[in-house]
């Protein structure tokens, strides 16, 4: 089977704030989305790459995207809600990808995924029959809120993770998943509802996700640290 990745970069980043949606945001000279999908071309596993752009998206064309070579397509059909983006995104590949052909559902806000990560993840789901998700250990003590903001418990650790992307799934049966249950906010989530359970391939806490600025001044750190 074949590996396609689909990159889903329609979001507005209302919690980062800034003027523009976050995956645009320079990183190190440039879009942050630039670092994203260079980790993806790069991998010679990968033979395809869709990006979903909103429909509404005024970002994208400014850039000179021809550095990424020809593994690239873009299409507009971003959605109100990120598995909607994906669902859309899988549409658009469904011209080229198999049913049993790998997806990797892979976040354009997380701009340090790395030739390791996605090493690890395709040698521990090479055979797998679910597939599955980079995702780290909980380091932090968790606590459960009451309705007054006060601590009603301390919640175990233990054997909790928490997902990141890529997460990897067979072409077919992500579709599937996202048509029954688009109330998610992961593909695992989905997969999990079929009542299969996907496999954790522990990654890095590198691998993290911008969602708020001081996250991309971390990225900026971390990706001029592996330079
Ligand atoms: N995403 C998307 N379509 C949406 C919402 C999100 O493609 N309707 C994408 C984002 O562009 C991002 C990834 O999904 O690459 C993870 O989402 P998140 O970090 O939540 O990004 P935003 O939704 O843009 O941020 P926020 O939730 O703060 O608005
Ligand atoms: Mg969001």
């Amino acid at each position: 089977p074949r590996h396609f990745a689909i990159v889903p970069a329609a979001g507005s980043g209302s919690r980062f704030g800034a003027e523009k949606p976050k995956q645009y945001l320079s990183l190190l000279g440039r879009p942050l989305i630039f670092h994203t999908l260079a980790a993806l071309v790069a991998c010679p596993d990968i033979d395809r790459v869709w990006v979903v752009l909103a429909p509404d998206d005024s970002e994208w064309g400014r850039y000179d995207w021809s550095e990424l070579g020809a593994k690239l397509e873009t299409v507009r059909s971003g959605g109100a809600t990120r598995a909607e983006s994906v669902a859309n995104g899988l549409q658009a590949a469904a011209m080229v990808a198999a049913e049993d052909d790998w997806v990797l559902v892979h976040d354009a806000a997380r701009p340090c995924l790395s030739a390791d990560m996605l090493a690890a993840l395709f040698h521990e789901l090479a055979d797998d029959p679910v597939g599955g998700i980079l995702a780290v250990p909980v380091a932090d003590t968790l606590k459960r809120a009451d309705a007054s903001q006060r601590v009603a418990a301390t919640e175990p650790r233990d054997g909790l993770w928490q997902a990141q992307t890529p997460q990897m799934f067979r072409y077919g049966r992500l579709v599937e998943a996202l048509e029954k249950c688009s109330a998610v906010t992961d593909e695992a989530g989905a997969i999990e509802a079929l009542g299969l359970p996907p496999k954790l391939v522990r990654g890095d806490t590198t691998n993290l996700k911008v969602t708020y600025p001081a996250d991309l001044a971390l990225a900026a750190m971390i990706l001029r640290g592996r330079k």
